[in-house]
C-alpha cells in the first residue's frame, strides 16, 4: 500500500517520503498475488471496491512498468473455484459472475483435480499477479524513477499531535539506532497488521498466513484453484505458490508450524493430487491485517493530517490499485489527473463506506452484505473474524 500510494502521488507530482521499518515484512512481499474478487466471494461494498480495483490493474500496471522498466508479472489467467457439489457452487455468494462448471468441465479447465471436485465456477475475470518476484521490485523501481525518497529500517514509534490535534509529525528509530523527530503534516498509515500500534483505536488485528511454494513442470497449470482452505497459484514458469494458513489466534508469533504446514499438504492433496510429488521450493509467513468486517480502513483517520490505508487482509494485491488511487486523489485533489480516475461522486462513496470508524455507527456502515471473503477457513459461510483475545 505504501509503495502503490507513493507512486501515484508522486505521478500527481507530490514530494513523497517512504519510512519502512523491515520491507520484507510487508504483506506485499507474503501474498500468492490473486487478483480474485470472484473467487473469494467477495460481498458487498467489498465486492463493489475489488471490482473497480480489477478493472483498473491493467493500467495501473501499464504505469508502473512504463515508470520503472521492470515487468509486474501480470497474468490474466482465470480462477477455478472447484465444490463437492453443485448445490453447494450454486450457493457461492459470486456465482452469477461465473462460469458454472460440471466435473468434465472442471478436468478441462483444472487436469489433474482431485477426484473430490464435482462441480466449479470459473472467474476468467480474475487473474493473478507476481507479486513477491516482480510487482514489489517494479514498484519500488517505479517510484524510486519518479523521485521517491526511502529511508528502509526506519521505525516510526509515535505519531505526534499539535495542540489542536492535528499531524505534527512523528517520532522515529533509524536504521542506525538513533531516536528522532520528523515534522509532517500529511502522512498516509500503510502499517498493515502493526497499524494499531501506532494509532490504537483501529481496529486491526494480524492474520497469520503460512505458505509454501513447489516446482511444477511449466504449463502443468493454467488456472488458478481456489479451494476451501488452499489454493494453489501457477506462475508462468511453473512455479507453484500454495496458500494459506489463516490463524487469527496466533497473533504475531513467527515461524512455521508443523500443523501450518500439514494443512498445507493436504489441500495439495485434495485439489492436485500430482503436486504432492513436485519438489518443495521456499515456506514462507505473514500476517494480514484483517479487521472486524474484513474490509479495509481507507480515508480520514481521528488525527486531522494523517491519512488511511490498512486492513485490506485477503486482498492487498488487488487492492492497491483502486487504494492507490483514493487516496492520491483525496491527498492532492489539485494534482494532475490520472488516466481512468474515478468519478468524484463513486470516490467519496467508496471512501464513506471504508471510514475507520464505521464500526461505532451503524449509520454510516456500508451498505448491503457484511463486506467479507466467503472461503476463508474453507466455509463458504464463514463468520466475521473476531479479534482474538
Ligand atoms: N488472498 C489470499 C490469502 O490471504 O490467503
Amino acid at each position: 500500500m505504501g509503495l502503490a500510494i507513493a507512486h501515484q502521488l508522486a505521478r500527481r507530482g507530490t514530494a513523497v517520503l517512504v519510512l519502512s521499518r523491515r520491507r520484507s515484512e510487508a504483506a506485499g512481499f507474503v501474498a500468492a498475488g490473486m487478483l480474485a474478487p470472484h473467487a473469494e466471494g467477495l460481498q458487498g461494498s467489498l465486492l463493489e471496491l475489488g471490482q473497480q480495483s480489477l478493472q483498473r490493474i491493467p493500467a495501473w500496471v501499464a504505469q508502473i512498468e512504463a515508470d520503472g522498466g521492470s515487468s509486474c508479472g501480470l497474468r490474466p489467467c482465470g480462477i477455478v473455484v472447484p465444490f463437492p457439489t453443485i448445490a453447494e457452487r450454486d450457493r457461492y455468494p459470486t456465482a452469477a459472475w461465473g462460469q458454472p462448471l460440471d466435473r468434465a468441465a472442471l478436468e478441462r479447465e483444472a487436469p489433474g483435480i482431485g477426484p473430490r471436485w464435482q462441480a466449479g465456477l470459473l472467474f476468467e475475470q480474475d487473474g493473478q499477479i507476481d507479486n513477491r518476484r516482480r510487482l514489489m521490485r517494479a514498484l519500488e523501481r517505479a517510484c524510486v524513477a519518479l523521485g521517491v525518497a526511502f529511508q528502509e529500517g526506519s521505525e516510526v514509534l509515535e505519531l505526534q499531535q499539535n495542540g489542536r490535534g492535528a499531524l505534527a509529525g512523528v517520532r522515529l528509530r533509524t536504521a542506525e539506532g538513533d531516536e528522532r523527530q520528523l515534522p509532517a503534516r500529511r502522512a498516509v498509515l500503510t502499517g498493515g497488521a502493526w497499524s494499531a500500534r501506532l494509532l490504537p483505536q483501529l481496529p486491526v488485528f494480524p492474520v497469520k498466513g503460512q505458505m509454501l511454494s513447489l516446482q511444477g513442470p511449466r504449463q502443468a497449470l493454467r488456472r488458478v484453484i481456489f479451494g476451501p482452505g488452499t489454493y494453489l497459484v501457477p506462475r508462468h514458469d511453473g512455479l507453484l505458490v500454495v496458500g494459506a494458513t489463516s490463524e487469527p489466534e496466533a497473533g504475531f508469533a513467527d515461524g512455521l508450524t508443523p500443523f501450518g504446514q500439514r494443512q498445507l499438504q493436504d489441500g495439495i492433496a485434495a485439489l492436485l493430487p500430482q503436486a504432492s510429488q513436485w519438489p518443495p521450493m521456499e515456506r514462507w509467513w505473514g500476517f494480514r491485517p484483517c479487521t472486524p468486517d474484513q474490509a479495509p480502513l481507507l480515508g480520514p483517520s481521528p488525527i486531522e493530517g494523517l491519512w488511511l490505508a490498512t486492513g485490506h487482509h485477503r486482498n492487498g494485491v488487488l487492492l492497491a490499485a483502486i487504494t492507490a488511487e483514493l487516496l492520491g486523489v483525496a491527498l492532492d485533489p489539485e494534482g494532475g489527473s490520472v488516466e481512468q480516475d474515478l468519478p468524484a461522486g463513486i470516490r467519496s462513496c467508496l471512501l464513506e463506506a471504508f471510514r475507520w470508524d464505521r464500526f461505532m455507527a451503524p449509520s454510516v456502515s456500508p451498505p448491503g452484505a457484511s463486506p467479507q471473503s466467503a472461503r476463508q477457513s474453507g466455509t463458504v459461510n464463514a463468520a466475521p473474524v473476531q479479534p482474538p483475545g
